[in-house]
This record gives C-alpha cells, sequence and structure tokens, in this order.
C-alpha cells in the first residue's frame, strides 16, 4: 500500500513472519523483504471460460477471462477495479486455485502453484490467503473467535503453534480485538470487528500473499476506513502483499501502489496508482472515475457520461469491447482488437487512441 515505510531491498530478510514475531521486535525485518528480487506473483495471458445455458435452450461459453497479466510485488498492493462481471472474483479464484484456467500461466516465486501436489501444494497454501466481502457469511456462526482464528491449524498441523491460547490472543491483539473477545461468536460482533477477525484468521499461517475480494464493501464507511487503516498496518509490519479488488475506484485509490483497470475480461488499463487516476489512458478508465462522486467529476466539474449497460459477455463486441460504450470509437476499433502499449513508464493500456496526458475527466 502507498505510503508504507519499512520496505527496503534486503534479499534475504524472511519472507513474513509468524503473527508473534509481528507483534514484537521482528516485524522490523519481516517489512524489509518488500519488493525484493522479482515478482512474488505473476500470471500471464489468462483465459478462463465457463459453459453455460445459451440461447435456444443450448449450451454457450461465457468468456470471463481473456488474456490477463499481471504481477504483484512483495509487500505491495494491487489494486483491481471493473463494474460487475468483468472478472475480478474469477480472477481472484484463478489466483487461489480455485478455479484452473483454460490457457495461461501462474507464477508463485517463478513456480507453478496448479503443478504443486501434496505437502508441496499443501504448504503452497499456506502462504496465500483470502479475505472475503462478507464475513458473516464466511465465518461459521457456531465457532468461537478462538476456534475461527486456530481453524487453518487443524489442517495445516505441522504449522500450528505449541501455544494455540498465546498466538490467538496475539492475533486478536494484532487486528486490534481484545483477548477477551476469544471466547465471543461472529454473531456477538458487529461488521467491523468481524472482518477483523476474518483478517486474523487469513493471517493466522503467515501468508505471504492475501487476496482481498471487496473486503470493505460491507461496512459502513467510518468502519471501511478502520479496516483498511488495519490492512495498511499490517503490511507494514508483516510485508504481507495485497491483491486488492473494489468495484470503489477512492478505495483502490487509497489503499493500491498499482492498479489494473478490468473491462470485460480484459485489463484495458494498468499501471502506478497515481499515474492511473492523475491521467488514466483509456476512455472507459477515464469514464469510471468522472463518474466516481470522490474523484474525476468532483474534481474537473465534468463527467464522461458511461452510457449503456457491459454487452454480454457470451457475445462481446468485436475489436475493442469497450467500442460499444466509448465516444471516440472508429472503424478500426470494430474491426481490430487494440494491442497493450506502454505510452507512460510502466503504465499500459489497450486502446488504439489512448488519452495520454489528458488529466482525468476531460
Ligand atoms: N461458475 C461460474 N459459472 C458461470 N459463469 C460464471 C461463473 N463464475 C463467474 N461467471 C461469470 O463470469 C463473469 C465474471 O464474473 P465475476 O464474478 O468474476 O465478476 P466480478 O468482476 O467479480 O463481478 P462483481 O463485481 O459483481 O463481483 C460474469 O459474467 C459471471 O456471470
Ligand atoms: S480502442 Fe477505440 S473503442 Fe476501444 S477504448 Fe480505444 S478509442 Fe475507444
Ligand atoms: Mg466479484
Amino acid at each position: 500500500m502507498p505510503d508504507s515505510p519499512g520496505r527496503s531491498d534486503t534479499p534475504d530478510a524472511p519472507a513474513v513472519p509468524d503473527a508473534t514475531a509481528a507483534t514484537g521486535s521482528a516485524a522490523a525485518p519481516a517489512a524489509s523483504a518488500a519488493q525484493a528480487g522479482g515478482p512474488l506473483l505473476s500470471a500471464t495471458g489468462l483465459r478462463k471460460s465457463f459453459r453455460v445455458a445459451g440461447g435456444n435452450g443450448g449450451k454457450a461459453d461465457l468468456t470471463a477471462l481473456d488474456g490477463v497479466d499481471l504481477h504483484v510485488g512483495r509487500g505491495e498492493t494491487l489494486g483491481l477495479v471493473g463494474e460487475s462481471g468483468c472478472g475480478k472474483s474469477t480472477l481472484a479464484r484463478v489466483l487461489l486455485l480455485l478455479e484452473r484456467p483454460d490457457a495461461g500461466t501462474v507464477r508463485f516465486e517463478g513456480t507453478d502453484p496448479f503443478a504443486l501436489r501434496g505437502r508441496d501444494l499443501l504448504k503452497w497454501r499456506r502462504r496465500v490467503q483470502m479475505v472475503f466481502q462478507d464475513p458473516f457469511a464466511s465465518l461459521n456462526a457456531r465457532m468461537s473467535a478462538a476456534d475461527i482464528i486456530g481453524e487453518p491449524w487443524r489442517t495445516h498441523r505441522d504449522a500450528a503453534p505449541a501455544d494455540r491460547d498465546q498466538r490467538v490472543r496475539e492475533l486478536l491483539d494484532l487486528v486490534g480485538l481484545r483477548p477477551g473477545d476469544a471466547r465471543r461468536y461472529p454473531g456477538e460482533f458487529s461488521g467491523g470487528q468481524r472482518q477483523r477477525l476474518g483478517i486474523a484468521r487469513a493471517l493466522a499461517l503467515g501468508p505471504e500473499l492475501i487476496v482481498c475480494d471487496e473486503p470493505v464493501s460491507a461496512l459502513d464507511l467510518s468502519v471501511q476506513a478502520q479496516v483498511l487503516n488495519l490492512l495498511a498496518d499490517l503490511q507494514q509490519r508483516l510485508g504481507v502483499s495485497y491483491v486488492f479488488i473494489s468495484h470503489d475506484l477512492s478505495v483502490v485509490r487509497h489503499v493500491a501502489d498499482r492498479v489494473s483497470v478490468m473491462y470485460l475480461g480484459k485489463v484495458v488499463e494498468h499501471g502506478p496508482t497515481e499515474s492511473v487516476f492523475e491521467r488514466p489512458l483509456h476512455p472507459y478508465t477515464a469514464a469510471l472515475m468522472s463518474a466516481a462522486p470522490s474523484l474525476g467529476a468532483a474534481r474537473s466539474g465534468r463527467r464522461i457520461l458511461l452510457s449503456g449497460e457491459i454487452p454480454s459477455p457470451l457475445d462481446p463486441p468485436s475489436g475493442c469491447r469497450f467500442r460499444t460504450r466509448c465516444r471516440q470509437a472508429t472503424d478500426l476499433c470494430a474491426e481490430t482488437p487494440p494491442a497493450p502499449a506502454e505510452v507512460r513508464e510502466h503504465h499500459e493500456t489497450l486502446c488504439h487512441f489512448p488519452l495520454e496526458g489528458a488529466p482525468a475527466g476531460a
């Protein structure tokens, strides 16, 4: 996340400490692992289709991901934004090995996690965890907070600490809950506290990457800010990386180091957060931002209407997928899919006519 101090290029610092270390003096060396070496996670050319009911009682292929690339460094937050149905959660599920892509590769520290089996796969699963949108639905209402936090240790017995009660208390403390909360049940917590509990569970195995799918969308605004601050704080202390999915642009701007904007299964723009938000290159990104009350519209006083519905992923437009909603579409856009182009340093877009240098909403 931005403004996270404690990053350095120390290559051989421990990746992520356990929560015990994080609450003590070992936190600083752990954070210094951030940004070391190559990407922690990378994906190239990911494609994923689902066979769904089509017209006339037949079947059709719905393309949820269509050639997605991404990479996440240590201690870094990659934000994923886009309208509902653009493929964000499908991408998250592929990265978590919950869906197998039809094509493309995933690499975690250079290794293909889909090729792992048995003990190696179990070890990998410790390193990548998830935080869900709805903490109530994702927590077993009949389990105490202590049992919920300790649940991952039942699957990963060799990672279970000798003193589980002590570790549970430390994890509760780490996420801003009290030791006495260990005996409480999910129904006795507020929404924000439940999300803290979900985060504590995700931290129990000392992950290096947490995929957060709309982690604050179900929370009130003031509680959102607390949970976002907690995630930022944990990143500074533990050096953990996040893939942070949200449809809320202001939230993503707040938390992400880099942003990928998705439209109909494709990443249409990718770059450093400030560059993307201050000078979007893709007409879709500019329109999204100008429609967000706290971003472009407020700053520029101008709104770009994002007219029409997202086309069906069962029958996407030819050429550029955004062309049916793009004000500057030409015949070329209908005929030829644009190729990714790096218009500014580390800032790419998928558009024949990028808004080079144009301010958001212009
Ligand atoms: N298991 C599935 N079977 C069939 N279609 C699916 C399945 N999972 C996702 N899809 C479809 O894939 C597309 C992408 O869905 P996904 O859930 O990834 O979108 P999203 O960007 O996360 O949306 P939201 O913001 O609403 O959560 C959608 O059209 C969705 O209907
Ligand atoms: S390629 Fe054409 S239709 Fe697509 S976003 Fe760029 S200008 Fe618009
Ligand atoms: Mg989703």
